[in-house]
């Protein structure tokens, strides 16, 4: 069974239809990547899973229920969370009160200390960092920062959009690095990346997503092989 099972869901923007009827699956310890061009509809996606965008027709289920209409506090309670695009850390607020905020759901104390450990473990610039306001950090560190706060809600399902998003090469690697070990340790990861080589590479399966469509979805090793997709998407 699918951990996460999205059809013929729609949603957009007052009068604007941005999903135009997508269906699409992630699995248990899945990696699955979407690729598309700018304004295809992928953010919009990920916030509609979330909670963040409302369906307006079709449906989001995850580990067999039916999440819809859920409010984002509870999807995140039931295992689902995102790392935004663009971040989105909290500016005044330091490193630690930023993954403090990342367990909101959480009461169990000493588990949360013990996951900021972890995050520090991963990424031990945030430890160094733990004290400095968030909207200090640089571009590298606040989207460290941004999958670590994401993890502290102890996800089985995490959203990533745009992780490599303006980061120089040294910090994509250990971010993909990362991305990998989460999901040897058995996490489902759905990925959407302007970097749609890297994605691929990394992916199981990959989506591509056109104009609020699905037009493309295979395992991902055949979609870097498909010329349509090499000349589109990976200039070729
Ligand atoms: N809050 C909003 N209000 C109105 N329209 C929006 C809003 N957010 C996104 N849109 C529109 O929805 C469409 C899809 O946007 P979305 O951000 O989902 O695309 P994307 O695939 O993530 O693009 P990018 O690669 O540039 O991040 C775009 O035409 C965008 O202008
Ligand atoms: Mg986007």
């Amino acid at each position: 069974m699918s951990l996460l099972n999205v059809e013929n869901l729609h949603a957009g923007y007052g009068p604007i239809e941005v999903l135009k009827g997508i269906s699409l699956k992630v699995g248990p310890a899945e990696i699955v990547a979407i690729i598309g061009a700018n304004g295809a509809g992928k953010t919009t996606t990920l916030m509609t899973i979330s909670g963040g965008v409302r369906a307006r027709a079709g449906s989001i289920s995850f580990e067999g229920r039916d999440i819809t209409q859920a409010p984002a506090h509870e999807i995140v309670r039931l295992g689902i969370c995102q790392s935004p695009e663009g971040r989105k850390i909290f500016p005044r607020l330091s490193v630690r009160e930023n993954l403090e905020m990342g367990a909101f759901t959480r009461s169990d104390q000493a588990g949360i200390r013990q996951d900021i450990e972890q995050a520090f473990q991963r990424f031990p610039i945030l430890q160094q960092r733990q004290s400095q306001a968030g909207g200090t950090l640089s571009g590298g560190e606040q989207q460290m920062l941004a999958v670590a706060r994401a993890l502290m809600g102890r996800p089985k399902l995490l959203l990533l959009d745009e992780p490599s998003l303006g980061l120089a090469p040294m910090i994509v690697l250990k971010i993909f690095d990362v991305i990998r070990e989460l999901n040897r340790e058995g996490m489902a990861i759905l990925l959407v990346e302007q970097a749609a080589r890297m994605a691929l590479k990394l992916a199981h399966r990959g989506y591509v997503m056109e104009t609020g469509e699905i037009t493309m979805s295979d395992e991902a090793a055949r979609l870097l092989d498909d010329r349509r997709v090499q000349e589109a998407y990976l200039g070729e």
